[in-house]
């Protein structure tokens, strides 16, 4: 089966001000990730905050241009598509922010916003559109006399329901969802995820699921990458990353999060220093300053990502 979406050497630098008096500098946010991912599938990333997730996830919905490297959704190289069919892919893949309240107007009904992207994006008329909107709706479930009201009427997770529900209306076969449920209670989180669940299920959407919480991912993967300062250092199925992780920074990650069963639990590791300033990455492994595993060629040179012991990390340590 071919992939629905894929990601070669993905590469995104920033020019940032360093303040009055200095030169400009570039941080490089996101290097070289590559990965495909198959319809109806889940990928998860993870990564600490400032990582480069929200910007994997800006690169992948178009919303930003890479500096480098390719993507491709349903087969087709989106730098070199056609504007029209640039257009088209656009389409193909929606995002779902963190904070649904930012994106949604709040002088807009939840009917308009439901129907402005195919106002937009389709020639559809008033009563279709409407259809299609009370449609999305009931499948996210969210009740049809909401239509008239105003996003400040509604609960935190209702609003989340309502950002899927815009993300759905032009039938994407890809969801960018960054961090879609940090903001909820937990007690309705497990709600938005069954929804998320169901939805896939029906549609065969692909997902690329962002998040820093392990017991989502752990729940909801089917695969996962864990990146750090914008590398991919460990990539593959969820069951060899969560009971056999091999990067140290994948274990130390897992090491912090608590489980359920208690022959499982692992001696807690605790990561030294803070995550190294993007500005300034250490020679070598992004990751040997904090290492507990380090040694000298890591100071001096990038592992690549390798196929080792049945997944993909970037790891001197690691043994083939
Ligand atoms: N528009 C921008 N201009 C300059 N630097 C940026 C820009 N966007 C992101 N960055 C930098 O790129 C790096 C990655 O940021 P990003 O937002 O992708 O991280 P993240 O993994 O999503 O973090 P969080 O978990 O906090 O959301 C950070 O160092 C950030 O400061
Ligand atoms: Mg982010």
């Amino acid at each position: 089966m071919s992939a629905i979406l894929e990601a070669r050497d993905l590469t995104r630098d920033y020019s940032v001000s360093r303040g009055a008096f200095r030169s400009r500098a570039t941080i490089r946010a996101l290097s070289g990730v590559s990965f495909s991912l198959q319809a109806g599938r889940t990928l998860a990333v993870v990564g600490e905050s400032g990582s480069g997730k929200s910007t994997l996830a800006r690169l992948l919905t178009l919303i930003e241009n890479p500096t480098a490297g390719s993507l491709l959704i349903d087969g087709e190289d989106v730098a070199h598509a056609s504007a029209a069919k640039r257009k088209r892919l656009r389409r193909e893949i929606q995002i779902v922010f963190q904070n649904p309240y930012g994106s949604l107007n709040p002088r807009q009904t939840i009917g308009k916003a439901l129907e402005e992207p195919l106002l937009v994006n389709t020639r559809l008329g008033t009563a279709e559109r409407k259809a299609e909107a009370l449609s999305i709706m009931a499948k996210v479930g969210l009740r049809p006399e909401y239509y008239h009201r105003y996003p400040h009427m509604f609960s935190g997770g209702q609003r989340q329901r309502i950002a899927i529900a815009r993300a759905l209306m032009l039938k994407p076969k890809i969801l960018v969802l960054d961090e879609p449920v940090s903001a909820l209670d937990v007690s309705i989180r497990a709600q938005a995820l069954n929804l998320l669940a169901s939805l896939q299920e029906e549609f065969a959407l692909a997902y690329v699921f962002v998040s820093h919480d392990l017991s989502v991912v752990r729940h909801i993967a089917d695969e996962v990458m864990v990146i750090y300062l914008g590398h991919a250092v460990e990539l593959g199925q969820r069951d060899a990353i969560f009971m056999t992780p091999q990067h140290p920074y994948t274990r130390a990650l897992l090491s912090a999060t608590p489980v359920a069963d208690p022959a499982a639990r692992r001696e807690r590791i605790v990561l030294s220093g803070e995550p190294p300033s993007p500005f300034a990455p250490p020679p070598g492994c992004p990751f040997n300053p904090r290492c507990p595993q380090v040694f000298d060629r890591c100071r001096a040179e990038m592992p690549p990502l390798e196929r080792k012991q049945g997944r993909d990390v970037a790891c001197w340590a690691v043994a083939p």
